[in-house]
């Protein structure tokens, strides 16, 4: 089985994500997170959220998905925000032309069913999700599902400025959901319609954006350093003239080595100060800075830093993805920062007052992480569920801890079993979690 079948089906069976509404045979490029999915999610977009605003020059916002349309206009989105489509005549596949194999393309042969002659012309296709606001579906209300959560951080920047009392340079940082009409979403949650950014907009003086650029697309790998990815797995991949976005000037992405290839995860741009006098232009209203130590006016440059959370969680779990032939298991070396549970409790049998002291570890260690209580099955068969869900300690409570309080502490990597006293186990994984 190819890898990422494997991650799909792993992650099905272990509680992370579902295909969207199942039971009516699921939504294309759709998928609902599960208990497990729900916290690595939340654990990885807390990680970013502490990264970010813990420092003393970045603040939080959380701006509407819904926006004016008019700042889709004086964005670009309107005009600019879209992608070749191309349909094959014979199959009825659609395609993005610049994924078309230039060979094929040039004999208009279709990449699905290698009929030759068979593509249409490419035509440009607005990635924006259209809906329309209150009863009538008429030009005039249609609005737009964000397709960046960027805009709703430009468009408030100075009551942010003004509220926060930030000085530039300063950032603000958002997490919500985007959606983009794609053409051909696809790899699980790699592409998908709907999905959440973790964006940062930096506010610099121009003349030393370059300089910040830099600094940021630094400070970004970093990151990914962090949350346990391994390094050789990532590279820097710079934009070319022809392939930037239509607000950058310069543009560098993270990429990762994925089953499919090297991609895009996350993009740092030097956005100038497009957005800004576009906004400004477009509203009428004056969008300068004003700073009162040099005394002078100006539309700040604005470094971005914009990360897709579902991509780096696929991108999480396939890096932790580990088969381990000599024991037979499959484990996800998640980070033990990350994974959704910290430790699994089990009792070696279900009788002779075992469960009930396990139960009573489980109440006292839930007051510091989330653990889980597994009494079913076999006690191999309960670590090894949890290695697949990347549980990084397990706890047995024997017959030996009706005689003198101590446990076995199981290390989910190493294996490694080491015997303690009860009342130590909070702080002894407290330490290893702070130290991983
Ligand atoms: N505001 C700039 C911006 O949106 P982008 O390079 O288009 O830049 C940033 O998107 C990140 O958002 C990507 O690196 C990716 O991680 C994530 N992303 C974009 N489109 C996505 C999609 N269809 N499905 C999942 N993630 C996506």
């Amino acid at each position: 089985m190819e890898l990422m079948e494997k991650i799909v089906s792993l992650a099905k069976r272990r509680g992370f994500v579902f295909p969207s509404s199942e039971i009516y045979g699921g939504l294309n490029s759709c998928w609902d997170y599960g208990p497990f999915g729900v916290e690595l999610k939340r654990n990885i977009q807390e990680f970013w959220w502490k990264e970010m605003t813990f420092r003393e020059d970045i603040v939080g916002l959380d701006a509407s998905i819904l926006m004016h349309p008019k700042v889709w206009e004086a964005s670009g989105h309107v005009e600019s925000f879209t992608d070749p489509l191309v349909d094959c005549r014979q199959c009825k596949a659609r395609f993005r032309e610049d994924e078309i194999p230039p060979a094929k393309w040039e004999k208009r042969q279709c990449p699905n069913c290698g009929t030759a002659g068979s593509l249409t012309d490419s035509r440009k296709f607005n990635l924006m999700f259209r809906t329309f606001m209150g009863p009538l579906e008429e030009a005039a209300s249609t609005i737009y599902l964000r397709p960046e959560t960027a805009q709703g951080i430009y468009v408030n920047y100075l009551n942010v400025q003004a509220t926060a009392r930030t000085k530039v340079p300063f950032g603000i940082a958002q997490v919500g959901k985007a959606f983009r009409n794609e053409i051909t979403p696809g790899n699980f949650i790699f592409r998908t319609r709907e999905f959440e950014q973790m964006e940062m907009q930096f506010f610099v003086k121009p003349g030393s954006d370059e300089e910040w650029f830099e600094y940021w697309k630094n400070q970004r790998m970093e990151f990914y350093y962090k949350l346990g990815i391994r390094r050789e797995k990532l590279r820097f991949k710079q934009h070319g003239p022809d392939e930037l976005a239509h607000y950058a000037k310069a543009a560098w992405d993270i990429q990762y080595e994925f089953p499919f290839g090297w991609q895009e995860l996350e993009g740092v741009h030097n956005r100038t100060d497009f957005d800004l006098r576009r906004h400004q232009e477009y509203s009428g209203k004056s969008l300068l800075y004003f700073d009162d130590e040099s005394k002078e006016k100006y539309l700040p440059f604005i470094i971005e830093t914009s990360a897709g959370l579902n991509r780096t969680m696929l991108t999480v779990l396939i890096d932790a993805y580990w088969e381990d032939t000599e024991h037979e298991r499959v484990v996800l070396r998640l980070h033990p920062r990350l994974a959704p549970v910290k430790a699994v409790i089990c009792p070696l049998v279900k009788k002779d007052g075992l469960p009930d002291v396990a139960e009573k570890i489980e109440t006292d260690l839930r007051k510091h992480f989330p653990v889980i209580y597994d009494q079913q099955g076999s006690i191999g068969k309960r670590y090894y569920r949890q290695d697949e869900a990347g549980t990084p300690y397990g706890i047995t409570v024997d017959h030996q801890t009706l005689e003198d309080q101590t446990v076995t502490l199981r290390d989910r990597d190493s294996l490694e079993q080491v015997r303690l006293k009860i009342p130590a186990l909070a702080e002894e994984i407290e330490k290893r979690l702070k130290e991983a």
